[in-house]
């Protein structure tokens, strides 16, 4: 049986978080594809090539050894048979991210990977058009949200834990700037869909965003927990 939950919104509104600990529970695959976006902003950036035309980006893309596999029910992702973890959330990889995925030519590459994780699997897949490009027939779709305050002490406490100090104003400058981007551009925009369940995660604690979501999964798929094992 096939069950795609499809969990968008914006940045550090709490969708990796609480899709990783869902998948977990229901003993589905996680899909983080805001990693994969991330992963090809850093092979360019290691090519000085984040601003490249679409002729060199497709190259690139081509003949690197980027590699996008399901290791223990979760996304692993290699570069030139290196995994890659805490690069894909540095500062800089965070500034040219949006701009990296508005290209269509990364959009068609990450896209076409995503789909095909899709095909006949029990999948938590987030990030920012998964309802509405990437899997529109989803069986649940999620948007997430919170407001920008809540947002920037989140991203801050993330940063500060990994050992980053930076200023609030900065935070805050980089999570409207990566909004309004992501929400704002031509191709595939972060929208909220009309058949959404909406989550506010403002005031809610992990464990509460978590159940929310694995209460309705089970209702839709009717057979209690066991069905989703
Ligand atoms: O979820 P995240 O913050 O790791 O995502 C990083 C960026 O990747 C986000 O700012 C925009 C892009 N992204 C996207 O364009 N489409 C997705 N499905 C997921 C992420």
């Amino acid at each position: 049986m096939k069950f795609v939950v499809a969990i968008d919104g914006t940045a550090s509104s709490g969708k990796s978080t609480t899709a990783k600990l869902l998948s977990k529970k229901l003993g589905f695959i996680h899909l983080d594809t805001g990693a994969m976006y991330r992963a090809v902003t850093y092979l360019l950036l290691g090519k000085q090539a984040e601003e490249a035309s679409d002729d060199r980006l497709l190259r690139i893309l081509r003949d690197s050894l980027l590699e996008f596999k399901i290791v223990s029910n979760a996304l692993s992702i290699n570069l030139d048979g290196k995994r890659l973890t805490d690069e894909l959330r540095s500062p800089e990889v965070d500034n040219w991210v949006s701009p990296v995925s508005e290209r269509g030519v990364v959009r068609e590459y990450c896209v076409n990977r995503q789909r095909e994780f899709g095909k006949d699997a029990k999948l938590v897949c987030e990030g920012r058009d998964i309802g509405s490009v990437v899997f529109p027939d989803a069986e649940l779709k999620v948007f997430m949200k919170c407001d920008l305050a809540e947002r920037v002490r989140r991203r801050k406490r993330e940063l500060e834990e990994k050992g980053i100090r930076s200023g609030e104003t900065e935070v805050k400058a980089g999570l409207v700037t990566r909004d309004r981007i992501d929400s704002g551009r031509e191709l595939s925009p972060l929208i909220q869909v009309k058949d959404a369940m909406v989550v506010d995660t403002t005031d809610m604690t992990i464990d509460e965003q978590v159940k929310i979501i694995y209460d309705e999964v089970i209702k839709r798929m009717g057979n209690g927990p066991e069905a989703g094992r």
